[in-house]
């Protein structure tokens, strides 16, 4: 995995405008869903448009070693075998699941309602981040943790439950990795399993447990929240998905196209799950011209062509109600709030801190090393913009991308339009979600290299 590669520099340049027609890698998140959802189900699941990235295709090597027996059949083509709710043997090896939180915490959910002990590790990134939040709701559904690392940290050796019980959680923070895990440790459970969430988080787990035959309701809970249950040890059948184009790779190019002068892209079948689009409602606030051409729907998601023209930016307030919905996007938004005109304030940023990196201090930091104000109050972020007739974000600075692909992919997007050119220190982490980005971005006219 990247963690032990050499260190892969990469710099960005103004360039002419970016214009033409990309379709963007597979869904992180539904991607993974198809893999461990396959593996859990009886019969056969194809998939079309599966991101091969690092961080699915550790999931897909995991779910070999539990027992299922997952194909590649062509590019973004795959077949997953299942073994059945329950039916995961004890894995041979370690379960590395390299950058990948999804993966990992997801699998941890469901190997919690399998009889088996597994060891889940993950690169130097993935050790420093919380695994509590997943281990406290599935010790209460009868698992059991065999061996951790101080203060919970990866490596685990983690013990599914024998008669896994199901339990109505609350989940402490808005995170959909974590209302997954529950839900997929309480399919091998008797009765309900019943997540509460006071924020409602993408329910792309909801969704794909439902088109494997599970039943599972969703109802609203309070002004924002949402209460799902699933009625356990359901028998899963293989399914088709497609996978759509993910928002959080398109929002690269999208915010390219927006800032470099006088460009017009297209991006083809970006997912558009209303819980996935917060960045484009802000962009759109703040002036930004996005269309969506061609709306359809396959397997329950929403999906459209988004067509982006190069638009003048003003600086907007977001609130922190919608922090769910674009939690992996306000890196690359910070980059468009330094070309606005005045300031933008994103609220209720505290899950930023214990992403791949802290990408809170992270993306201050890229920002005030190409000349950009920013202010970090308790867990809110200020960028001043400069924006018309304020001249252009400086740029110069050399970014440090600590291990996290999306720290260096806006990076890079802020270097196409600054007055002089951004790098970055890391850029192989940008292989765990977006395979073939700088090539994506040249084939649109960006200079990058
Ligand atoms: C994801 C959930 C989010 C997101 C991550 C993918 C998922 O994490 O940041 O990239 O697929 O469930 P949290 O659940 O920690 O918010």
């Amino acid at each position: 995995m990247s963690s032990t590669a050499a260190l892969m520099p990469l710099a960005a340049r103004g360039a002419r405008p970016l214009a033409g027609r990309v379709r963007v890698p597979g869904d992180k998140s539904i991607s993974h869903r198809a893999l461990i959802l396959g593996a859990l189900a009886v019969g056969r699941t194809t998939v079309t448009g599966l991101l091969e990235g690092e961080d699915v295709l550790a999931t897909a090597q995991a779910m070999r070693l539990l027992g299922a027996t997952v194909t590649r059949t062509g590019p973004g083509a795959w077949t997953v075998e299942g073994v059945g709710v329950g039916g995961f043997a004890a894995p041979p090896e370690t379960l590395d699941f390299g950058n990948s939180g999804t993966g990992c915490r997801l699998v941890m959910g469901a190997v919690a309602g399998s009889p088996v002990t597994a060891m889940f590790d993950g690169d130097a990134s993935l050790r420093r981040r919380p695994m509590r939040r997943i281990l406290d709701p599935i010790l209460k559904m009868g698992a059991t943790v065999v061996q951790s690392t101080e203060g919970d940290r990866l490596p685990v050796m983690l013990a599914g439950a024998r008669d896994p019980l199901p339990i109505e959680y609350t989940t402490p923070v808005p995170s959909a990795q974590v209302k997954s895990a529950v839900l997929l440790a309480g399919l091998s459970a008797p009765g309900h399993t019943v997540v509460i969430e006071s924020e409602a988080t993408r329910d792309h787990t909801e969704k794909m447990l439902a088109h494997f035959g599970a039943d599972v309701t969703v109802v609203p809970d309070g002004p924002h929240g949402r209460r799902i249950t699933l009625v356990g040890q359901p028998e899963l059948h293989g399914a088709d998905v497609v996978v759509p184009a993910d928002p959080s790779s398109a929002a690269f190019p999208l915010v390219a196209a927006l800032l470099v002068p006088g460009s017009d892209v297209i991006l083809d079948n970006v997912m558009t799950n209303p819980l996935r689009t917060g960045l484009i409602t802000t962009l759109r606030e703040m002036g930004a011209s996005i269309e969506e051409v061609a709306r359809r729907e396959d397997g329950g998601e929403a999906m459209a062509d988004l067509r982006v023209r190069a638009s003048d930016l003003v600086g907007v307030e977001v609130p922190p109600d919608r922090a769910p919905a674009m939690i992996d996007e306000y890196p690359v938004l910070a980059v468009a709030a330094a070309f606005a005109t005045g300031r933008t304030v994103m609220r209720g940023l505290k899950e930023l801190r214990v992403k791949e990196s802290d990408r809170l201090a992270a993306t201050a930091d890229l920002l005030r090393v190409n000349g950009v104000t920013v202010t970090i109050d308790g867990d809110d972020m200020i960028v001043e913009g400069l924006g018309a007739g304020r001249g252009l974000p400086p740029g110069g600075g050399l970014v440090a991308s600590h291990m996290d692909h999306r720290i260096a992919m806006s990076a890079l997007v802020m270097g196409l339009a600054s007055e002089k050119p951004v790098s970055v220190d890391d850029a192989a982490f940008i292989a765990t979600s977006f395979p073939g980005f700088v090539e994506t971005m040249r084939g649109l006219g960006a200079d990058i290299g």
